[in-house]
């Protein structure tokens, strides 16, 4: 156990100082997991996944799978998976529990609109109020019966069949409905095309092509042809950026830091974040980029640096949704502060992460302006941030991001509940440790 960051009955205590030095190569990407291999249970042959997310939600994901009879041997962090094609999935015997995965469950409703059975999808507290209807809505249109409590929220029940293609203008910009959509696609009666006004991330579409499905995409549209023939592939999973971001954030805000993360998935529609971070002052440098299965990864070395801070709006914001936690966080350790606009879909993200994150920082000292949409976190002028209690409200990303605004502040911080990081980055405390303990990279 670190001096620097103890644990205790589920709850992380983070001591400020130390620097953030040395390498690491992260988990898989949690998108991308969940992706793979669902596309792998739908190709007909084997697929073997190499660095498949350790993420909770991916383990979600395949325990669905396996409910509805596919069959998955895991040995470390490559997963094979027996691939039972477009029509092989068995009816299953229990609700299929997506526990506090979003991802799981609105795109495997797509994929059982396209079947001839009825299952039952549920999730933890936290899945069963988030709104479902986006994706209930475009996949009854289809064809798929769907009842659910109150038409919106989850356990779902949904019975698939005859789907029709639908041309879709997505009025939420989100790659969770899109996906659906496009696995419903893959079951339809004619071309399925969705309509984005913001680009959302498109690991979907290179996935689908990957395993060889026929897939058009011009300008904000994406049109997939029904039945094609998937076959099982070998892939690697690139490092999640969205969990590399914590660390990002930690060495950024923590004085002669200097880091370097290893393999990480830099898919465009991904890493805005680090386009912003640059502009606003970031010392971030990219190396060995390159393509691998249709997916960008690369280095990406960061140090510790003066940020001048700035605004997220407008399509940033949804091209940037799951970093604005971590851009939150660094609000206190900037010139100007940060602000976020246009993003009332973090209002329904694990937890109100409006509300969760105004509250934390408050606790900590930051002033923060909370807005029906978004909030403004003053910079430096506001004061220092001091140690508090922090409840995270089960929610990973708000405890990561509150614990790299913790490595800056005055005293120490507790964070309640830290285990909930497994959800998407469950090595992330001992990580954060190991970069703390290590030299300083030359
Ligand atoms: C995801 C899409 C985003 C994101 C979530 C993962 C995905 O959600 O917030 O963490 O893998 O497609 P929305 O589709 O709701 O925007």
């Amino acid at each position: 156990m670190s001096m620097l960051e103890s644990r205790l009955m589920g709850e992380s205590v983070i001591v400020p100082g130390g620097t953030i030095s040395g390498s690491v190569e992260l988990p898989g990407d949690k998108s991308i997991s969940h992706r793979y291999a669902i596309l792998a249970a739908l190709a007909e042959g084997p697929s073997e996944i190499a660095n498949y997310a350790s993420a909770a939600d991916c383990q979600s994901t395949l325990e669905c799978l396996r409910r509805l009879g596919v069959e998955i041997e895991v040995s470390g962090r490559v997963i094979r998976i027996d691939g039972a094609g477009l029509d092989g999935f068995a009816e299953p015997r229990r609700a299929l529990d997506a526990q506090n995965s979003g991802s799981t469950m609105r795109m495997l409703l797509g994929v059982l609109a396209g079947q001839r059975f009825r299952s039952t999808l549920t999730g933890d507290d936290s899945l069963r109020r988030r709104p479902m209807r986006r994706v209930i809505e475009p996949l009854r249109q289809m064809g798929a019966e769907i009842s659910s409590s109150d038409g919106d929220l989850a356990p779902i029940e949904i019975r698939g069949g005859r789907l029709q293609a639908i041309d879709y203008s997505s009025p939420i910009p989100s790659a969770q409905v899109k996906s659906a959509i496009l696995l419903a696609g893959l079951y339809a009666e004619g071309v399925t095309s969705v309509r984005e006004s913001v680009s959302t991330r498109d690991h979907t579409e290179l996935a689908l092509r990957e395993f060889g499905a026929t897939l058009e995409r011009s300008r904000g549209t994406i049109r997939i042809h029904p039945r094609p023939r998937l076959t099982g592939r070998k892939l690697v999973v690139p490092g999640d950026l969205s969990a590399a971001v914590f660390l990002l954030a930690a060495a950024l805000i923590v004085p002669e830091s200097s880091l370097m993360i290893h393999n990480v998935g830099l898919n465009p529609t991904r890493a805005r974040v680090l386009d912003f971070l640059v502009s606003i002052g970031a010392s971030i440098k990219l190396a060995s980029v390159g393509l691998r299965d249709g997916e960008l990864m690369g280095d990406v070395s960061v140090r510790h640096s003066t940020l001048a801070g700035g605004n997220v709006s407008g399509a940033q914001a949804a091209e940037m949704i799951d970093e604005l936690p971590m851009l939150a966080a660094l609000g206190p350790f900037t010139e100007k502060g940060i602000g976020i606009y246009d993003a009332k879909e973090l209002r329904v993200k694990e937890s109100d992460r409006i509300s969760t994150l105004a509250e934390g920082l408050r606790q900590m000292g930051a002033r923060v302006e909370e807005f029906a949409d978004g909030m403004r976190v003053e910079g430096h002028a506001a004061g220092k941030l001091h140690g508090a209690k922090i409840d995270p409200q089960g929610d990973h990303r708000i405890a990561m991001a509150l614990s790299a605004a913790a490595l800056g502040a005055e005293g120490d911080t507790v964070i309640g509940d830290a285990d909930c990081v497994a959800v998407s980055f469950p090595e992330f405390f001992a990580t954060l440790a190991r970069l703390r303990g290590a030299e300083a990279a030359p």
